[in-house]
């Protein structure tokens, strides 16, 4: 298998980021929706000390992921037999995928930064966790984390469709042994 993508296959180092965003991107939405709901602050501030440097990794990796692509490999073409509008509802939901995984991560670090809670969890600071409501970033995470969920299970879905009703290679394809 190559390091780099071919027209009718992608490549290791975009199969290896693609599976390891997928594990990251799963842990966070289960992290967040805990941290959410937790209602005991210690045990709050336990699930948030997982679920930012997983943020923060997703953050990195995504920017990775965009200069790999950007300047050392190319996407396949796409298989053939699919209707124009599903090829370019499929490029929608990646460009938008990238775009989400981006915004939630900066919104959560603003969070963590104007709320202090980072000084809090992480630099020893102490004291009562804020309460993130107050602060305006809350909003655009969990507006995030919802459109996310919904890209995911459209994206996700769509594969799932190629695989076994379609029976085509696009699963195939972005998967180590083929
Ligand atoms: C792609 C990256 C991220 C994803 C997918 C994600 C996902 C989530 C989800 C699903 C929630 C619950 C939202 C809700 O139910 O309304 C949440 C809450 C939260 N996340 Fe993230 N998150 C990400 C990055 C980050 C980062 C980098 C930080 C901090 C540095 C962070 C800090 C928080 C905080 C403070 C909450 C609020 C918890 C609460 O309201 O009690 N997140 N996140
Ligand atoms: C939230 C998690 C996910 C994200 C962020 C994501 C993101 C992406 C992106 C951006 C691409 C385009 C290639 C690239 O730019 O690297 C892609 C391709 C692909 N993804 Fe995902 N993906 C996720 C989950 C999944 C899951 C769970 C499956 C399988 C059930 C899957 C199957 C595929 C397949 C088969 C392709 C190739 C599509 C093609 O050849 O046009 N992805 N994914």
């Amino acid at each position: 298998m190559s390091m780099k993508s071919s027209p009718t296959a992608y490549g290791a180092v975009a199969v290896a980021i693609h599976w390891l965003s997928v594990i990251l991107i799963i842990a966070l939405l289960i992290s967040g929706m805990l941290a959410d709901e937790a209602t005991d602050a210690g045990q709050k501030a336990s699930i948030l000390t997982a679920h930012a440097p997983m943020g923060i990794a997703i953050l990195i990796l995504t920017l990775v992921r965009i200069a790999w692509w950007w300047r050392f490999d190319t996407h396949c073409e796409p298989l053939g037999g699919d209707p124009a509008w599903q090829v370019k509802m499929a490029k929608a939901v990646h460009g938008l995928l990238y775009l989400v995984v981006l915004a939630m991560a900066a919104s959560g670090i603003a969070m963590f930064v104007l709320s202090g809670a980072g000084d809090i969890i992480f630099g020893g600071a102490g004291g009562p966790l804020p309460d993130f409501a107050d602060f305006t970033s809350r909003i655009p995470h969990g507006i995030g984390a919802k459109l996310l969920l919904a890209l995911f299970a459209g994206h996700a879905g769509a594969a799932l469709y190629h695989h076994f009703i379609k029976r085509d290679a696009t699963l195939k394809r972005m998967w180590f042994v083929r």
